[in-house]
């Protein structure tokens, strides 16, 4: 059976028992400061979860894109040296909220699985939670019966709460699972071990595939367990692993999810799968990162250097070392497999096929850039290892290199232990744990549990309506953290404080008491669909009804720079062309940046034209057209644009100024005349293929051209107000050029009558020309004397300081190749060691060498040092 069959003949299943059938959400999560990918399929439902939102249907089923990176659920150290761990996978799920419970959940897992797919009932054993007496839970005989029901009691194993308890992070909904797992191994292995000991025992061929989670508890901050209101069910089943069984192979590799990528990777590298076990960890690497880079990219999550992006920026770079170091690729060709990808996976994901170029493109520079740096990294690890002395290089240096240059540790040694070196573990780790403890204690927070002040049932936003509103609060928390300190976050009935989202920031504001205490708002957030307000204090009466407030000005220059976002799209649609698609915004109160997919910079003249296009928007004084709650299909049809990578519910709100229309949940100007003006202040590019833009409007604008005007007067009076500004310009660059070469010609005539006098002072100590003194003269011009001399004495000994201002001191040093190499004489070590006198440091070759510092009175001590060396 061939996995489209295998994924359709799941949701097919579902849909008979009356499951709505949902499409995958983004792989990568947007404003969610919980999570940053989608770690299972119930990671999109986790506000039905916690009841702040109600789902469309009690039933759902998907197949679902996850990636198990970070946090809690983290694979990626597994991922190609076993046959069934991946960074990204699929994961078919069946949901129920407050409907059925265990009884249908495995009655219906059963029925798919051994009357649908006809997978041999004697291969499968079920787990059931054995009961954590620290958690007070208790084991779960209500599964343990109905399992008992179809399945022989010696195939009901017992599991503990680190395998049958199943919590989506460290506070939150969980609850007892049982897991069906299947032993695929030959019938002789089985006739030697029996399966039942394999289970949960990372054997290969005795794995996992469904994980049916039966919701029924909230872990709370302090550890306790409380009962769920409602009971709910979370099945997860692993898709490619269901492939390998149903497919009759015993690693997931060798199934139709990963073939097609592992042929492609053996054409363009001429390497074979199935030979070296090396070799086939690096294919199974690569095969596997490349789905989980190119899915994210699609998403919308390009590599970057911090957060989601950097991420994705590791596994790419593990995917790229392991094929630079194993499979003996030097030159980029991940890149290549974006083609496969999205032809194997663009029926079932749209979103891989529609974006097939960005992530060929953008993989394609990653690989470029990381391997230019591979070679520097190579070139400074070659340094480093010379300058070991013994034949363990220091850990130090290579975690230097890793920090700086990403250059894992795994490299480093392999390169090293082909020059005969090891390098020294633990000064490895150590500055390892140094930097995680750093990051851990900026970042690192305590978040209390929520404390109910209120039962209401609304958590309504009203700040598109209003900016002002009389509010109550239904319950709030505390949360500690060493970076901020202690913050509360509060929750209303109802808010018009707006919550960071759709790249917008959350309002600012304050609530006003009617005691006269004023407590402010110092930011706007949403998690899992509830808006939380940030304040450093709490009212002293947390009953009473507040007065909340919006800064006013705060908002309105931010709906300012959103709708001019919108415009600004539409611009760039007309004038680029219909490929621009928006990767990325951001709008605050004082500028906009917009990211977008185009592949040459945009010229000035098309930034003319589209700063042109968009004030003629604005001068138009278009009204805002907005409506709330249109169901997507409606919204679509009439024209407005989704953005890819965005979860979107099923109704959504409609955004409209002219002929730009956009889905947005952002707040926005009543008439494009609020906007006054729009001003392009940047273009550049983030990624390949991926330009940025930033802009600004409003008040913004009257400042930038004010600044620009006093500098304009300012540069206007220095040069005694003449009356042409540019003219002046060019006339005063054309003299410091002549004045530059006249410059130079002095200096070198300076520096021949000098020579003269100094060949003069070089005297034979102890069979070397000696020469040690300060002199007047500029870096270039030193080095030029140094090398004429050295051409005209044998055996010369140079040492020249300078001392070019108060604060600054220099030392250059020559010796004649031969006599370095005969005496072992070391400029380097010369002008390293003599540097501590003027406060600085240096180096160079054995011949020649420089140093600066910071103390110039130290010079005669050097001058007198020097000849010290002549040993
Ligand atoms: N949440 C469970 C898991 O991820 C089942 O979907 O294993």
């Amino acid at each position: 059976m061939k996995s489209q069959e295998i994924r359709a003949k799941f949701l097919d299943f579902f849909k008979s028992k009356q499951h709505e059938i949902v499409p995958s959400a983004p792989m990568v999560l947007k404003n969610d400061p919980t999570l940053m990918f989608t770690n299972s399929g119930m990671a999109p439902f986790k506000e039905f979860f916690l009841g702040n939102a109600a789902p469309k249907s009690t039933r759902i089923s998907d197949s679902q894109k996850c990636l198990r990176v970070s946090g809690k659920h983290n694979d990626l150290e597994e991922v190609g040296y076993d046959t069934y761990h991946h960074t990204m996978f699929e994961m078919l799920g069946n949901w129920s909220f407050g409907d059925y419970f265990k009884k249908e959940a495995i009655a219906w897992a059963w029925e798919l699985l051994t009357e649908v797919y006809k997978i041999d009932k004697d291969i499968l054993y079920v787990t059931v939670f054995e009961g954590d007496e620290k958690d007070g839970t208790k084991m779960d005989q209500e599964a343990y019966d109905f399992w008992k029901e179809i399945i022989p009691e010696d195939r009901i194993l017992m599991g503990n709460k680190k395998d049958n308890f199943w919590e989506m992070g460290e506070q939150g909904p969980c609850g007892p699972c049982s897991e069906i797992h299947v032993d695929i191994r030959s019938a002789e292995e089985k006739a030697k071990v029996d399966g039942k000991s394999l289970v949960n025992e990372d054997h290969p061929q005795v794995v996992e595939i469904w994980n049916l989670v039966f919701m029924q508890y909230n872990r709370k901050a302090n550890g306790s367990l409380v009962e769920l209101p409602s009971k709910h069910i979370d099945t997860g089943m692993g898709f490619e692993r269901l492939c390998m069984v149903l497919q009759g192979v015993q690693s997931n590799y060798d199934t139709d999810c990963f073939t097609p990528l592992i042929r492609e990777i053996e054409t363009i590298t001429g390497v074979r799968y199935g030979k070296d076990e090396q070799v086939d960890i690096a294919i199974r690497v690569i095969a596997d990162h490349v789905r989980a880079v190119g899915f994210a990219i699609a998403d919308g999550q390009l590599p970057s250097n911090n957060g989601a992006g950097y991420v994705i920026r590791r596994i790419l770079r593990r995917a790229i070392r392991y094929g630079f170091t194993f499979l003996n690729q030097k030159e980029a060709f991940i890149y290549k497999l974006a083609d496969t990808l999205a032809h194997q996976m663009g029926d079932a994901f749209p979103e891989i096929r529609k974006q097939e170029s960005l992530v060929h493109n953008v993989i394609k520079e990653e690989e470029q850039s990381f391997l230019r740096t591979l070679d520097q990294g190579l070139l400074l690890l070659d340094r480093v290892i010379e300058s070991t002395e013994g034949k363990v290089v220091s850990g130090k240096k290579a975690f230097e290199l890793y920090d700086t240059f990403g250059f894992p540790l795994d490299l480093t040694q392999l390169i090293a232990r082909e020059k005969g070196y090891e390098i020294n573990e633990e000064e490895f780790a150590a500055g390892m744990q140094a930097q995680k403890d750093r990051s851990r204690a900026a970042s690192s927070s305590e978040t209390g549990d929520w404390i109910l002040v209120k039962q209401d049932e609304v958590e309504e936003f009203v700040g598109y309506d209003t900016l002002t509103a009389n509010v109550k609060l239904t319950r709030y928390r505390k949360v500690s953290s060493k970076k901020e300190g202690d913050q509360y976050q509060l929750v209303f009935n109802l808010t018009p404080f707006y919550p960071e989202g759709g790249g917008q920031v959350g309002d600012k504001g304050a609530i006003e008491a009617p005691n006269g205490d004023v407590i402010y708002i110092t930011n706007t957030k949403k998690e899992n669909n509830v808006i939380i307000h940030f304040t450093k204090t709490l009212p002293t009466d947390l009953t009473a009804t507040f007065k909340a407030v919006v800064n006013d000005e705060f908002r309105r220059l931010s709906a300012s720079n959103h709708s001019a976002t919108h415009l600004l799209h539409q611009a760039l649609r007309a004038i680029l062309g219909d490929h621009v698609e928006q990767k990325g915004s951001l709008v605050n109160p004082n500028y906009l940046r917009f990211d977008f997919s185009h592949f040459s910079k945009v010229t000035s003249d098309q930034i003319e034209e589209i700063e042109e296009f968009v004030n003629a928007r604005i001068r138009e004084n278009l009204p805002l057209e907005e409506k709330r709650n249109i169901p997507m299909d409606q919204a679509v049809q009439e024209g407005a644009i989704a953005l890819f990578g965005e979860k979107y519910g099923d109704s959504v709100r409609t955004i409209r100024f002219g002929q730009s229309m956009e889905l947005c949940g952002g707040t926005h100007v009543q008439n494009t005349g609020d906007i006054w003006y729009f001003k392009i202040k940047s273009e550049a590019a983030v990624a390949a293929g991926i330009r940025r833009i930033e802009a600004i409007t409003n008040m913004a604008v009257g400042d930038y051209f004010e600044d620009i005007e006093r500098n304009y007067n300012a540069v206007k009076q220095l040069l005694k107000n003449p009356k042409d500004l540019s003219k002046s310009v060019t006339s005063l660059q054309e003299e410091n050029a002549q004045l530059k070469k006249q410059i130079e010609q002095l200096l070198k005539d300076k520096a021949k009558s000098l020579k003269g006098d100094l060949k003069n002072q070089i005297k034979e100590v102890n069979g070397v020309q000696f020469l040690a003194t300060k002199v007047d003269l500029d870096p270039g011009s030193i080095k030029n004397l140094m090398f004429e001399l050295g051409g005209e004495f044998d055996k010369l000994f140079i040492l020249f300081a300078t001392a070019p201002s108060a604060e600054k001191a220099m030392l250059t040093c020559y010796i004649s190749k031969d006599l370095a190499n005969e005496r072992g004489y070391d400029a380097g070590k010369v002008v390293r060691e003599l540097g501590k006198y003027i406060h600085g440091g240096g180096g160079g070759q054995n011949f020649f060498a420089t140093a600066g510092g910071k103390n110039p009175g130290g010079i005669p001590k050097v001058l007198e040092k020097a000849v010290d060396y002549l040993v």
